[in-house]
């Protein structure tokens, strides 16, 4: 039985550093497993992981610690690239084996789902089948893991797995994040999944189990698709080449702009957030140029510490849900 979830969601557009969070997370031993709950091979968890840097694209970073991880019913998942990433990680000394498991509702990428996704020029998808799978998903013609019947050792019912007679307790890892969502993020520039808390609930949990929702930002916000998003600070070159905020997934330059309080607020109530993550602090404290829009206005701060108390007092009297304000840099470890 679940003995109680906490929920990473990502508010703004991805990349943010919910890998290096979930991470931190799973080291405190705190849980029994670990859940993906949307995305496929869209996403690009960057990990440093005792001193080496990984990727993973569709393994919950469970897998690191020998924690249970499970690729939930709301994910989508192309086998041969979920094998080369397998044995990365085996490559890399960890242990996948009995440690990674798929629900057998998830659905399958297949490869006409990829080609079909590579003709996409408006939305600057990552060419990774997601929107086409999700499409098949929800037309009813889809591919689920339970109809192929290989690899059938990773598959299992997430029902059984976590409403048997043990005490579990949950990290549910999201993908992409708020300003993507299929629904709340700026369609048609989105993915095609949810990427709320809601969606963690979708993946099989009471919304009473939820404990804590990690909500996590960057100090400034970026973008990586085919809108404009970049503002004209020449500054944003600098904050890409120190933040290298290149995608993990596509090697492409990701677009910069400036925090924007007003969507870290509707993000934050919509999502429930009690732990607020603000990482990446020191790429700005290193160019020295702290700027936040908040009421169609950009407010310009002389230094670091007036730049969180503004954040933080502003979230803290317009977020009743916050406990937790936590402003990391960008190393790839929270203490
Ligand atoms: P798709 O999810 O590949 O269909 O791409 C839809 C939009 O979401 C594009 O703008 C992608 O660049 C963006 N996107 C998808 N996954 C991620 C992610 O993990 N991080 C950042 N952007 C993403
Ligand atoms: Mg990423």
């Amino acid at each position: 039985m679940i003995k109680f979830a906490d929920v990473i969601v990502d508010l703004q557009a991805g990349d943010t550093g919910k890998g290096k969070v979930a991470h931190s997370l799973c080291k405190s031993g705190d849980y029994t497993h670990v859940v993906r709950y949307n995305g496929g091979g869209n996403a690009g968890h960057t990990i440093y992981h005792n001193g080496k840097k990984i990727v993973t694209h569709f393994i919950p970073c469970g897998v690191l610690y020998g924690v249970k991880s499970i690729i939930g019913p709301g994910c989508v998942v192309h086998f041969p690239k979920l094998l080369k990433e397998i044995n990365e990680l085996v490559m890399n000394g960890i242990q996948v084996d009995g440690y990674l498991f798929i629900d057998k509702r998830a659905h399958i990428i297949t490869e006409s789902h990829i080609i079909e996704d590579y003709e996409d020029s408006k939305i600057g998808t990552t060419k990774t089948g997601n929107g086409p799978c999700y499409r098949d998903k929800y037309y009813r013609k889809g591919l689920r893991m339970e109809s192929k019947r290989l690899h059938t050792s990773m598959m299992i019912d997430i029902y059984e797995e976590l409403y048997g007679e043990n005490e579990v307790s949950i990290l549910f890892e999201g993908a992409q994040g708020f300003e993507l969502d299929i629904d709340w993020g700026d369609y048609p520039y989105v993915t095609s999944s949810h990427c709320t808390v809601g969606s963690a609930i979708l993946n099989g949990i009471p919304a009473k189990s939820i404990r804590k929702v990690f909500g996590i930002a960057k100090a400034y916000r970026t973008y990586v698709g085919s809108k404009n998003f970049e503002g004209d600070d020449l500054i944003f070159d600098k904050i890409r080449e120190l933040g290298k905020e290149y995608g993990a997934t596509t090697g492409r330059k990701r677009q910069i702009n400036w925090f924007n309080l007003d969507d870290i607020i509707k993000a934050i109530n919509i999502n429930g957030v009690t732990d607020l993550v603000i990482n990446k602090i020191d790429i700005l404290t290193e160019l020295n140029i702290f700027k936040i829009y908040h009421e169609n206005a950009l407010y310009d701060f002389d230094n670091e510490e007036v730049f969180k108390y503004f954040i933080m007092y502003n979230i803290k009297s317009l977020c009743p849900t916050i406990e937790n304000i936590i402003f990391s840099n960008n190393p790839h470890t929270i203490n």
